[in-house]
């Protein structure tokens, strides 16, 4: 069994350790040492896990640990990455429900990602480093998945979809096949994506249309 630390105390905190515990019960892999406050909640147990550690502590870690990142923030879960990259001893191994429907050797998992409860995943996929796609979310065939990229819950990419890095897909929105999504994009949850975006900026509605500059 492996040491792993989940880092954050929220909800996507939560289900990393829900999906590790499912995982563990089918083989048993990580023993899970708890959750690292980053924000300072003040809480001492969370779903019966210690809360644990400071951030500064943990990079001085000296024994071998595996690290996942618990946050839903594209640019959280990058900061954190780019921190704690680089710190011996640290892994970052990616966290799949066994739920989840794919074909391993047809689907490429970058580190660190996460991949949650009935997620749908098409020869073809690829998440690169950090990335995380939320539960029930499909991705047809193709789907490229950038770096810290998040993709809520039952999104449906169409096939050939290219997400950059930092993307954000809202919960339930659809994108048409083939599109490009540019780096630091949002899509609000609902929306109906039938053209490519630009860098920095966010849409929503059917069919979507650019609303604002991200900040
Ligand atoms: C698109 C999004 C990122 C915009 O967030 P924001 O910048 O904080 O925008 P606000 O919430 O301040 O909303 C600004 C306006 O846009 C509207 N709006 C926001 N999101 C919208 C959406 N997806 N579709 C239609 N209208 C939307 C709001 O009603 C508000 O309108 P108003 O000014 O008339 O009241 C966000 O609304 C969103 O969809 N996030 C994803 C949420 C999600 O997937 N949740 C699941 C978590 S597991």
């Amino acid at each position: 069994m492996k040491d792993l630390v989940i880092i954050g105390t929220g909800g996507m905190a939560r289900e990393i350790y829900g999906a590790i515990k499912a995982s563990n019960d089918l083989a048993p892999q990580y023993e899970v040492q708890g959750f690292v406050d980053m924000e300072m909640t003040g809480l001492d147990v969370i779903d019966g896990l210690k809360v644990i550690y400071s951030e500064s502590e943990l990079a001085q870690l000296d024994k071998p640990l595996a690290v996942v990142i618990g946050l839903a923030d594209c640019i959280k879960r990058a900061s954190i990455a780019k921190q704690l990259r680089d710190t011996v001893n640290l892994s970052f191994p990616s966290i799949i429900h066994p739920s989840a429907i794919y074909s391993p050797e047809l689907v490429n998992i970058g580190q660190g990602c996460f991949v949650a409860a009935g997620v749908v995943m098409s020869p073809g996929v690829d998440l690169e480093a950090f990335a995380l796609v939320n539960i029930l979310a499909s991705l047809a065939h193709d789907v490229q998945v950038g770096s810290y990229s998040v993709i809520n819950p039952h999104a449906n990419i169409s096939g050939a979809v290219n997400l950059g890095k930092r993307v954000l897909i809202g919960a339930s929105a659809v994108v048409h096949q083939g599109l490009k999504l540019a780096d630091d994009s949002t899509l609000g949850m609902g929306a109906v994506l039938t053209r490519n975006t630009v860098e920095n900026a966010s849409y929503f509605g059917n069919p979507a249309r650019k609303i604002m500059e991200n900040s």
